[in-house]
Order: structure tokens, then C-alpha cells, then sequence
């Protein structure tokens, strides 16, 4: 039975239908004091997968709420899918005294779930930060389906060195052009002196990868840049779509024709389902 956080509806919804697993009630409400009520009322005769995307701080409680109500409905197996993990960039001590916020949540997952699935996460290291088996698929190579077919020597540009291997992925599923990566000239950490590592952008149309956009600066000054140079039109896909802080109208003024995303997290841009994916890994 799947059991969907209010976080990943439509989603939970997809992987009920790529696996054929009943989608199961479960309630979700807020007390008057603000506190969260969780209430799974059916039985549940086998597995349990709780979907939910902690992408706030009230998701990761509902993910710890749903996995006890899930094993309090029967359950005799618990799988948690985290499509997009919460914390994601706290994935180091960047400061003395920080701490590895995403292991933090990581743990705390972990003692109420059988076993975890997630979706790319941003630390290659994710899967080993749950102390529950662990698997991260990779729903990339769907980002080309929504592209236009019709992409003039198209260049995939991840926004940087790590983004490169999921340029490849789209690259490949869409199955011509050329990819690259996007580096910051020597000496220089502003992502407005981006340019590819190799490849010439005039004339051509540009489609951008990246992991995540969240307040899409990264994307939306690659996006400028790739027209200062000549490209003909800008795409921008990415696996998760935070878009937080005004980032779809910032990535609209600096040029983007349009934007594919997964739905890890429900989004004007989620066109793209990571659910059969996901079946898959289940
Ligand atoms: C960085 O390593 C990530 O892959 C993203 O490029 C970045 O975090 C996106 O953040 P923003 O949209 O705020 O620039």
C-alpha cells in the first residue's frame, strides 16, 4: 500500500499506477497548537511505502508520523521513498562548527523504514549517511522527453563539473548533440564569468542540467551568459525544482524558453515523472 506525505500527492499517485499498490488513506492534519496528526485508518496487510519529498521541516516529521502509522496499520515492511531529501545542501561541515545536517535527518529516517529510495541525491555519499539500506536511482535520463524534437546541434551544458554526468544522461537519451560543462575562469567564484569547458555556443540551442535549482541564480546567469554567447535558444532542466525565491520568473527574464523538471517536487515545471523509476527500485 502507498502512503503519500501532503508533499508528494501527485507522485505517491504515479507509483500507485506504475505498480499497481493500492494508494492508501492517510490523513494528515495540524492540531490547533500546530502540531501534526497523522492517521492511517485501513489495515495493511504486507509492505508499506511512504512517499514524501522532506522538502520542510513539518515534511520530515510527517515522513517519522506516517512510517509508526504505517507500521501500527500492520505493516510487516516499511519502504521509505524520499524522492527529494531535505537538507541537501547541508551535506558538509562548511564553517567550524557546522554539523552534517543531511546525515542528521538521514538517522532519523532510518530506525522507523525498512529501507530508504531517493532520487539523485546532491551528496554522492547520501545513501550511506541512512543508517536503513539505501538506494539512490536516477530519473535523469527522463529529462529529455518534454525537450522539442526539433534542437539545432543542441550542446547539454551541466552548470558545473558534477552536473556533467546528468548533461550526459539527457544527452543521450535525446540522442544528438554535444555536452559539456560549464567552469568559473581561474581565480574566479562568480557564476557570471561561467563559460563552457569547450565547446562553442553561438548559433546553437542550449539546454542547461543541473541537480536542483533552488533560487536560480546558478541557472539563470548560465542562461545569460549562453545568450551573450550567441545561443540560439535556452533550455533548463533539472531533477529536483525547488524554485524558491522568485527563481521561474528570474530564469524567464534571463532568457529560458521554457523549463522540464521531475516530479520529485510539485512544480509548475514538473512535466517529468521519476514514478516508473521508482517502481522499478521497489
Ligand atoms: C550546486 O552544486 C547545485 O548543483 C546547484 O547548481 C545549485 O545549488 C542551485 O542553486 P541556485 O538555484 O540557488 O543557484
Amino acid at each position: 500500500m502507498i502512503l503519500s506525505g501532503s508533499a508528494s500527492q501527485t507522485l505517491a499517485a504515479r507509483i500507485a499506477e506504475a505498480t499497481g499498490e493500492p494508494l492508501g488513506a492517510a490523513e494528515v492534519e495540524y492540531f490547533p497548537d500546530g502540531e501534526l496528526n497523522v492517521e492511517v485508518t485501513e489495515s495493511i496487510a504486507d509492505r508499506a511505502i511512504v512517499v514524501i519529498s522532506t522538502v520542510s521541516n513539518d515534511a520530515h516529521l510527517e515522513a517519522l508520523l506516517l512510517q509508526d502509522a504505517a507500521r501500527q496499520a500492520g505493516a510487516k515492511e516499511v519502504v521509505t521513498v524520499v524522492p527529494y531529501p531535505g537538507y541537501a545542501r547541508q551535506n558538509r561541515k562548511y564553517r567550524p562548527g557546522d554539523i552534517v545536517s543531511l546525515r542528521t535527518v538521514a538517522r532519523a529516517l532510518s530506525p522507523g523504514t525498512d529501507r530508504v529510495i531517493t532520487v539523485n541525491p546532491h551528496e554522492a555519499d547520501a545513501e550511506e549517511m541512512f543508517e536503513a539500506p539505501a538506494t539512490a536511482v536516477d530519473g535523469s535520463h527522463r529529462l529529455a522527453a518534454p525537450l522539442p524534437g526539433d534542437l539545432t546541434d543542441p550542446l547539454f551544458l551541466g552548470t558545473d563539473q558534477q552536473a556533467r554526468p546528468l548533461a550526459e544522461s539527457v544527452h543521450n537519451s535525446y540522442g544528438t548533440g554535444t555536452v559539456d560543462h560549464l567552469v568559473p575562469p581561474a581565480g574566479s567564484a562568480t557564476a557570471a564569468d561561467l563559460a563552457p569547458t569547450e565547446a562553442a555556443i553561438d548559433g546553437r540551442d542550449v539546454v542547461f542540467v543541473d541537480d536542483f535549482v533552488a533560487t536560480g541564480g546558478t541557472m539563470s546567469t548560465a542562461a545569460r551568459a549562453a545568450t551573450d554567447a550567441g545561443a540560439e535558444r535556452v533550455f533548463a532542466t533539472c531533477v529536483h525544482p525547488l524554485l524558491a525565491s522568485g527563481a521561474w520568473s528570474k530564469l524567464l527574464r534571463a532568457g529560458v524558453e521554457d523549463m522540464y523538471a521531475t516530479d520529485t517536487l510539485e512544480r509548475i515545471v514538473s512535466d517529468v515523472s521519476v514514478a516508473p523509476v521508482i517502481a522499478d527500485a521497489l
